[in-house]
């Protein structure tokens, strides 16, 4: 039997691969038609012919054009929006001092500017309409510093803070903001950041699929959840964590990033 979600349209953002492509499938299946946005708009253009409801959008989400794009979308009375999902993002391995800064600039300017600028365009729209759900897509990264990937941890902290502070301001309006906090899982996220040596250096049993990621992100949201953290070994990691001291966190991320 598929889901059933409360949402009477959402809208994705980054749903031409990963984790957006899959909360898309889950959302088409629910019945819940769906704007996509992302560059590849090929892609989108095919997930729109292969499922029912699907508006595609093009937006380069690090110009100041693509994110009005989508903020206009947004507030569009006519064909209100109630969920919305921050889920664009890209991570940088490597030492900081040896990377690209024009790359790490757009990091920040996606994940940390763009998502604020989407989320305050969501949450003055829904809070008005006192209806409304805001999931943003953080990492398990945001729970513990991370060397060799320290722009995109750090990115990913601010987002899991903003979202907790903005769950408890929009709740008594009736609107939800939930942070999503993955662990790792395949998508193009490893070839994009740099972090193909994942695959073989970390087991199999710490890696979540996108199937799950997404289940766990519409449900967790739908339920007025404020913290989301898909699978069984990454909740005991983060809980683990809580009481761990930091330079253990940090000792345990550098063996994983060793090259
Ligand atoms: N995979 C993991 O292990 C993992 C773990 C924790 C958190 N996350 C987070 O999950 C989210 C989704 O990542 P993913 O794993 O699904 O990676 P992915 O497969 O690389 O997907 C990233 C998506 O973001 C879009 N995007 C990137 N730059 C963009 C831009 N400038 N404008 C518009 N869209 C842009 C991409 O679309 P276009 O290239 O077509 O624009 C793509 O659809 C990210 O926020 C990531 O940080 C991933």
């Amino acid at each position: 039997m598929s889901a059933s979600y409360p949402f009477t349209r959402a809208l994705v953002t980054g749903a031409s691969s990963g984790i957006g492509e899959e909360l898309t499938r889950q959302l088409a299946a629910a019945g819940v038609p769906t704007v996509v946005v992302a560059r590849r708009v090929e892609r989108l253009q095919t997930l729109a012919g292969e499922l029912a409801g699907v508006e595609v959008l093009e937006a380069d989400l690090v110009t100041d054009e693509g994110v009005a794009t989508v903020a206009e979308r947004i507030t569009d009375v006519d064909r209100p929006v109630d969920l919305v999902v921050n889920n664009a993002g890209f991570g940088t391995s490597g030492e900081f001092h040896t990377l690209d800064p024009d790359r790490l600039g757009e990091e920040v300017d996606l994940n940390v500017g763009t998502l604020t600028r989407l989320s305050h365009v969501a949450l003055s729209t829904m809070i008005e309409r006192r209806r409304g759900w805001l999931l943003n897509v953080s990492s398990v990264a945001s729970f513990q510093p991370a060397p060799k990937l320290a722009v995109y941890a750090a990115t990913k902290a601010y987002v899991t803070s903003l979202s907790e502070s903005l769950h408890n301001e929009a709740k008594p309006y009736g609107v939800t903001v939930s942070a999503l906090c993955p662990g790792l899982t395949r998508t193009e996220f490893q070839s994009v950041s740099n972090t193909g040596h994942y695959q073989s250096r970390v087991p199999d049993f710490a890696w979540t699929t996108v199937e799950e990621v997404a289940t766990a992100g519409l449900e967790g949201v739908a339920k007025g959840r404020t913290l989301i953290v898909p699978g069984a070994f990454y909740k005991s990691v983060v809980s683990a964590g809580g009481v761990t001291p930091r330079w253990i966190k940090r000792a345990l991320s550098n063996v994983v990033q060793r090259e």
